[in-house]
């Protein structure tokens, strides 16, 4: 069985003092959950004044990027050390803002894959397409080269998440519905079986991500693939997070 996993990014917001706020507030609020794990992702200034407020709470951290360099001159990047020695136990990972923005290739999203597991974090591989491939039918196509890209030489023993972000769905307020972002699941987990085997692929969560919301996310969350959420914009509230957090099953 497939335990949920409820992930916020917080991408670019929170200072510290605002950080702190937030994650009082929230760490309340999902207190007494236990049956799903709950993870947030605040930005790497928050990560270690988040870290002590998080200490004995039922919440993980994670970060939202990572280099897959130890340590070296990489002006301006973080290293999965640096993210286990604030307390990180995830990283996301090809981002379609860092595929968009910032130009990541799946070569340099699989490297840092691949480090993040050697260096015993979990990593959040990130996948979707845009709204121009949907059009055009290469939904599949472009999930399953980011999937078999980003996850080339990963031990089938190795622990991965895997999140499905159709780009038209983030930060736009249009969701994909239910049934639409269960077809894709579905097919991610295929490929996966065609990687890793039929047992593999069925323990590994895959979430969605795109304008979740308390009010869609217990209809996405209900879909057989559908394992948790990656939630952007209502993840920066303590109270619209908590209430994805323990949306009704
Ligand atoms: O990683 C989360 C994400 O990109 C979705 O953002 O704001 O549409 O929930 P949002």
């Amino acid at each position: 069985m497939r335990r949920f996993l409820i992930a916020g990014n917080w991408k670019m917001h929170k200072t510290v003092s605002e950080a702190i706020e937030l994650v009082r507030e929230l760490k309340n609020l999902v207190k007494d959950v236990s049956d799903r794990d709950i993870l947030i992702c605040p930005p790497f200034t928050a990560l270690y004044p988040v870290s002590k407020e998080l200490e004995g709470s039922n919440i993980t951290l994670g970060g939202q990027n990572m280099y897959f360099e130890e340590q070296g001159a990489f002006t301006g990047e973080i290293s999965p050390l640096m993210l286990k020695s604030v307390g990180c136990s995830y990283v996301i990972l090809g981002h379609s803002e860092r595929r968009h923005i910032f130009g990541e290739s799946d070569e340099l999203i699989n490297k840092k894959v691949l480090s993040s597991i050697n260096h015993g974090l979990i990593p959040i591989l990130c996948v979707g397409e845009l709204l121009e491939e949907r059009e055009n039918g290469k939904t599949k196509e472009v999930v399953e080269e980011q999937i078999r890209e980003g996850l080339k030489n990963v031990n089938k023993d190795a622990e991965f998440v895997i999140a499905y972000e159709p780009v038209w769905a983030i930060g736009t307020g249009k969701t994909a519905t239910p049934e639409l972002a269960e077809e894709v699941h579905l097919f991610i987990r295929e490929v996966l079986s065609d990687m890793f085997g039929n047992e593999k692929a069925s323990s590994v969560k895959i979430l969605y991500g795109g304008s979740v919301k308390p009010e869609n996310a217990a209809g996405l969350l209900k879909m057989e693939n559908i394992d948790g959420a990656l939630v952007g914009g209502a993840s920066l509230k303590a109270e619209s997070f908590a209430k994805i957090v323990k949306f009704d099953m």
